[in-house]
């Protein structure tokens, strides 16, 4: 089995382009083949040059501002702010603060680091600018594929209801999609999971999947059930299941827990979601 759980500050820093470094969460080196996660910080009033590269980029602002072009636009970001860089498209950073941007960045389709550690391609089609639009509010879309997250915009919580699966073994949950097929992405998903604090403290019962799963925490505290292992996990720790891994989680904080969640390849429209519960008997009415 593949899973595996990093704690905060557990991943040690590493170069990325020049006025940027990263953490590596998640990557071929923990046994990941679809998914490569990483924290990666720009300095301040660092510049990022053009650059592409042959797989899906998205992103979540945990801390700090900045403004990233894609393409033809720039946009001034901010925690909460998401975005997706479709593969091979031209982009660039600028952090024209004093304090670090932070941010959640996933690659898929896996980097290959064809030559030495930088997989990517420098361009001039962009650079760095050092002023952008703001993003939408929530809503991405393929011609303005960054957006705002509001946690007030979440869904009352209820049982699962996306792409793959329907049903009551995972329940108490709210959802919102943050990058998908809507906004352009080919490969992965990313959203905002949210569990109630105060009703079902098993709100997500064992399952697995035909493709790669991480949780990065934002907020609250769970026991992630992985294989048979019972692991506590908060903010900043981050839990990736591989192909098939059975996992689970209760909630064990008073507040909402609340995580990054993200997934590749991206699921198929059905067999997306296993439950040997759903498999094994009619006879309490789920089957
Ligand atoms: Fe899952």
């Amino acid at each position: 089995m593949a899973w595996k759980v990093v704690a905060k500050g557990e991943t040690e820093t590493t170069a990325c382009l020049p006025g940027s470094s990263q953490r590596i969460l998640i990557g071929s080196h923990s046994g990941a083949v679809h998914l490569e996660i990483s924290e990666v910080t720009i300095e301040p009033q660092a510049e990022i040059a053009g650059h592409r590269h042959p797989f899906e980029e998205s992103f979540y602002v945990l801390a700090g501002g900045g403004v990233v072009t894609i393409g033809p636009t720039s946009y001034s970001v901010a925690a909460d702010d998401f975005g997706l860089v479709p593969l091979g498209q031209a982009h660039a950073w600028t952090n024209p603060n004093d304090q670090p941007l932070e941010l959640l960045r996933v690659r898929s389709p896996q980097p290959r680091h064809m030559r030495g550690e930088d997989p990517t391609y420098p361009t001039d089609d962009v650079t760095p600018h050092r002023d952008g639009i703001e993003p939408p509010r929530a809503v991405a879309a393929p011609h303005r594929p960054v957006g705002r997250f509001d946690s007030s915009q979440l869904p009352p919580p209820g049982p699962l209801n996306m792409k793959g699966y329907r049903g009551p073994r995972i329940g108490g949950v709210s959802i919102w999609m943050l990058v998908d097929e809507l906004v352009g992405a080919i490969h992965h998903t990313m959203f905002i999971v949210e569990f109630e604090s105060g009703g079902d403290r098993r709100p997500a019962g064992d399952h697995f999947h035909p493709f790669e799963e991480a949780y990065y925490f934002l907020a609250g505290s769970a026991i992630a059930h992985l294989e048979g292992e019972d692991i506590p996990v908060s903010a900043g720790d981050i839990v990736f299941c591989g192909v098939n891994d059975l996992h689970g989680y209760s909630v064990t904080s008073e507040e909402p827990m609340r995580w990054i969640e993200v997934q590749s390849p991206a699921p198929p429209p059905n067999g997306a979601t296993f439950f040997p519960d759903d498999w094994q008997s009619d006879a309490d009415g789920h089957a």
